[in-house]
């Protein structure tokens, strides 16, 4: 049977004698025992050289100042070291040096700060030592009132409002610290206004269409009747950002009977002998629109069906898609291969950006 020591008597677990040590208490709640010791009350108070020397004084709030100085310099030269350290694509190195230095940074001003606070008040507040006994979580109302005052004398005492160059050196180091964190969101914003990049695409007079993913370039004669082509403009696979582009760029390239394109006015020159390129981007949601009926002349998006009619300027014949697939006008060079005659007349893609 457990058993434990009230320091008067060794008492048996759950026995009458220690129900009737605790004769109000209910099942499951625990049985506060007396204290075996003595309180032996607070060691004396002793004065540190702060509190004796006045010199001694000044040297720790100069102290003080100079961490919380040191955390704005660390503050700033993290802001500093992201302008001049930036992450360049692809560059490994750049990463390296960007973290690195922001790193250094962002710690000297945290570290200093805290620091220099934790100095702070060691040396420089009140050192006396303080018990409480424990007591409601609410405390009455002269209670309240009671700290109040203690929170009063604790800026007094601290010296908040006295020593203000520490207290506006800590303002400027708290103000400060955030700052890189701010500029840090600034990587979250593209480099450029997104929806003018979506206005444009690499195609432009003169590109030769060549063979995705290959880059080769088509010609006109290549293009059977009945067949259908993946297209990228020539030069894309040298590009930096050939996947931004390319998701803008991509194009299906089909050959018709001449006689079943229904061309409106302005653009029966869009294709060559029966030769049409549509953007591959869905204008829903912009998925790749990759297939197509032979038989039919439909385009069909793989994601939620929208179907486009080739023979009609793509426009929708079914789904959700609310307009044509934009058609890339087209022509051939000297030398017989397809090439384009502009860019996109209008935005590729969802409908969402049209509206820019
Ligand atoms: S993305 Fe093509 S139908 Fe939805």
């Amino acid at each position: 049977m457990a058993q434990h020591d009230d320091g008067e008597n060794t008492v048996a677990a759950g026995s009458d004698v220690e129900k009737s040590a605790a004769p109000t208490t209910s099942a499951g709640t625990a049985v506060i025992l007396s204290d075996r010791f003595e309180n032996p009350g607070l060691p004396p108070h002793r004065l540190r050289v702060t509190d004796l020397d006045p010199k001694k004084d000044k040297t720790a709030e100069r102290r003080v100042v100079t961490l919380f100085y040191l955390s704005i310099v660390g503050s700033v030269f993290a802001v500093a070291a992201y302008v001049a350290f930036p992450i360049r694509s692809g560059d490994t190195n750049s990463v390296r040096l960007n973290t690195l230095f922001l790193g250094l940074g962002i710690a000297l001003g945290l570290l200093a700060v805290g620091i220099g606070a934790i100095y702070w008040s060691k040396n420089l507040m009140r050192g006396d030592e303080l018990s409480e006994s424990r007591h409601l979580t609410r405390g009455t109302e002269a209670t309240r009132e009671r700290a109040v005052e203690i929170f009063k004398e604790g800026n007094q005492e601290s010296g908040f409002g006295r020593r203000s160059l520490i207290r506006n050196s800590l303002i400027g180091a708290l103000v400060a610290f955030p700052l890189p964190g701010i500029v840090l969101f600034r990587d979250l914003a593209p480099a450029a206004d997104p929806a003018k990049q979506l206005e444009h695409t690499m195609w432009a007079k003169g590109t030769r269409l060549t063979h995705d993913p290959s880059g080769a370039p088509i010609k006109a004669s290549e293009v059977t009747l009945g067949s259908v082509f993946h297209v990228i403009p020539e030069g894309l696979n040298e590009k930096e950002d050939r996947l931004e582009q390319k998701a803008k760029a991509a194009v299906l390239l089909m050959r018709l009977e001449p006689a079943l394109l229904h061309a409106s006015a302005g653009r029966e020159s869009w294709n060559y002998n029966g030769i049409v390129a549509y953007s591959k981007i869905c204008t829903h949601a912009g998925c790749p629109v990759a297939l197509y009926e032979q038989q039919t002349h439909h385009l069909l998006c793989p994601c939620h069906s929208s179907t486009f009619d080739v023979e009609h300027e793509c426009e929708v014949i079914f789904g959700p898609a609310k307009r044509p697939l934009p058609q890339l006008p087209i022509a051939v060079d000297s030398e017989g291969y397809l090439i384009a005659q502009s860019d996109f007349h209008e935005p590729v893609g969802p409908s969402f950006w049209e509206r820019s």
